[in-house]
């Protein structure tokens, strides 16, 4: 925190993003960006991911103060669910009021195309995984019945709306550990379940921010049909790609709800 005040970062921030696999772009909206690296910061992760900054970027966009994580540590990186308590901690302490998780997911709907935007409503973690292990006290029994908060997600469906992007879909994400990507029967149990994005990451992070008391939005960037969905058969390389593209539309979208918040 006192590193951060020195490079001249201070809050009370308004909005936290935390920006997913070649979302990064998305923090270049910023004025009077002021960044800094991951590895300047105790406890934040080795971003070792390819296509991610790990940087933490805080500024002015649309006149609301807004930091941004750009990159995030999965759990696959290094086995650890709680990998990203440092940073979210850090964003509390800075004083932020929401926070907006952005991923990039695969789809289980044959017409959730790739390069959509897909708002998170609720997820399913059989991952049998929790953040929260091992921390003490009663506070670690939260509450997960509105992780995804309702008034964030009707004022980024209008924001959608005023964005002129595709109305935004509402769907159940279901965490994944990776790093390997489903089998078909792995997709197909995950729609019976009732999920309609399968992703790698975001889970654990709501469970940390929730614990925090933060307010939490999830966003999905739809980069591919998961495995065996339109014959999908995921690649990495794909999930980059698309979502490089993605990220123009999740600007404009970000953009809309952080210039609409005064009707908050
Ligand atoms: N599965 C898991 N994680 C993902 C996918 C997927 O199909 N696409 C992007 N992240």
């Amino acid at each position: 925190m006192a590193l951060l005040a020195e490079r001249g970062i201070a809050g009370p921030i308004e909005t936290a993003i935390v920006l997913g696999t070649g979302l990064g772009p998305v923090a270049d909206a910023l004025e009077g960006a002021i960044s800094v690296p991951y590895a300047d910061l105790a406890g934040f992760p080795a971003a070792g991911v390819s296509g991610h900054g790990g940087r933490l970027v805080a500024g002015t966009w649309e006149g609301a103060r807004v930091a941004v994580l750009q990159g995030r540590a999965h759990y696959y990186e290094t086995g650890d669910p709680a990998a990203m308590r440092v940073p979210l901690e850090v964003l509390a302490r800075l004083g932020t009021r929401q926070l907006i998780l952005t991923n990039s997911a695969g789809s289980l709907h044959a017409d959730w195309y790739p390069g959509s935007l897909a708002l998170i409503s609720d997820h399913i973690n059989f991952s049998g995984l929790n953040p929260l292990i091992g921390t003490d006290g009663d506070a670690r029994f939260v509450g997960l019945a509105d992780a995804y908060d309702r008034h964030l997600r009707m004022r980024l469906k209008r924001a959608a709306a005023q964005a002129g992007t595709a109305a935004l879909r509402e769907g159940v994400y279901m965490w994944f550990s990776g790093p390997s990507f489903e089998t078909p029967a792995e997709v197909k149990v995950a729609k019976l379940l009732g999920a309609d994005l399968v992703g790698m990451s975001t889970v654990p992070e709501v469970i940390l921010a929730r614990r925090l008391g933060l307010r939490v939005a999830g966003l999905s960037l739809v980069t591919n049909f998961a495995t065996g969905i339109g014959g999908g058969n995921p690649s990495h390389t794909e999930t980059k790609d698309t979502a490089l593209g993605g990220s123009l539309a999740l600007k404009r979208l970000l953009r809309a709800f952080l210039r609409a918040r005064d009707d908050a």
